[in-house]
């Protein structure tokens, strides 16, 4: 038998945690063979609301789950984790300033990176979902010296799902037929969803759509339809971050297929001119359960100035989290 995967889910009341959880205990992050004990770590007022989802998680009676602790302790939370999901974050408040929003979530990241350190298994993976989730990782990563850097990742994989959807609707296929996609950057507005080397039956993407839609609505579309789900739906995506939070643990642990890669978040070593140490979407394949960025690829001044404008973003913030002593 397979020896049990520890996964530890912060922010597992919020709406992103009840979407998430059912996904992983029935099998779904790692695969369907390997038993999960579960391990949900919320702040103190929220605990009582977590074992209320623990609750319908054991009424599920999911084959592969052998245990579910719910605890406001980080230290007891990340103890010989393999997959730390960090979900939960301090919203943007009205009116409150991105340094403001920064130190807010450096206040959760930083002990959640020691506690990691302190605790975690050797091949500890971790996804930060939690905005800004590329900052808020950079936080984490800088406080766990003793974990390989590389094992912090940020969650763009969400962006690029939204992307590999809008061009299977203008393009009349399936989103199987799509290659390559690629988001670079932040996860913010500022991301840029590559369509140059995405490839569609063999062609390229950018090649079989006009210019005007790839500029003027693929890529606000794609980089503001967060703000569009809150409009429609009431309340942020949930379910779809759940999903993409799955598929971007899922990827790394299991590989890209053979002619494909995904984006994700992670810490950049110097390619395409993105600073090293910066936690930039990139495009990578992986296999053995480890990711590389793809190399090689050609980058015009239409795809340059948008890189370097999300990456300086992500500059920004660094230096602000910098600043504060953060990271
Ligand atoms: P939510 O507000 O429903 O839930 C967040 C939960 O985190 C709350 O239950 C809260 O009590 C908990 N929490 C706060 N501080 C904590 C701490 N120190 N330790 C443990 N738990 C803590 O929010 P939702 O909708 O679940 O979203 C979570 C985060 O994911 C937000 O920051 C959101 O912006 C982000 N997000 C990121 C996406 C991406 O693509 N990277 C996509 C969608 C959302």
């Amino acid at each position: 038998t397979q020896s049990p995967v520890t996964v530890t889910v912060t922010g597992a009341a919020g709406q992103i945690g009840y979407a998430l959880l059912f996904r992983i205990a029935s099998g779904q992050l790692i695969d369907s063979r390997t038993p999960v004990k579960l391990r949900l770590l919320e702040i103190p007022q929220a605990v009582k609301a977590a074992e209320g989802t623990a609750m319908e998680l054991d009424d599920c009676a999911f084959p592969l789950l052998e245990s579910i602790e719910v605890t406001d302790d980080a230290t007891k939370a990340f103890d010989g984790t393999n997959v730390g999901l960090l979900v939960g974050a301090r919203p943007r408040a009205q009116g409150m300033e991105r340094g403001d929003l920064l130190e807010a979530n450096g206040g959760i990241f930083k002990p959640q990176g020691e506690a990691l350190n302190a605790g975690a298994a050797d091949d500890v993976r971790v996804l930060v979902v939690g905005n800004p989730a590329n900052t808020n990782a950079l936080i984490a990563q800088a406080h766990a010296p003793d974990v390989p850097a590389e094992r912090f990742t940020a969650m763009t994989r969400l962006d690029h799902n939204r992307a590999l959807s809008q061009l299977a609707h203008k393009l009349g296929v399936s989103v199987t037929d799509i290659k390559k996609m690629t988001i670079w950057g932040n996860h913010s507005a500022t991301q840029y969803p590559d369509l140059f080397h995405t490839e569609v039956g063999g062609k390229i993407a950018a090649e079989q759509v006009e210019q005007s839609w790839l500029a003027d609505e693929f890529i606000p579309t794609v980089a503001k339809r967060g703000a569009a789900i809150i409009e429609a739906r009431g309340a942020s995506s949930a379910a779809s971050a759940a999903n993409a939070a799955v598929d971007h643990v899922h990827t790394w642990v299991n590989g890209t297929a053979d002619g494909d890669w995904t984006s994700m978040g992670i810490p950049s070593d110097g390619s395409y001119g993105v600073p090293e140490g910066l936690i930039s979407s990139f495009p990578v394949t992986c296999s053995n359960g480890k990711y590389e960025i793809v190399q090689g690829l050609e980058i015009d001044e239409f795809s340059r100035q948008r890189i370097d404008a999300s990456v300086n973003e992500l500059a920004e913030e660094r230096d602000t989290v910098r600043q504060l002593g953060l990271v």
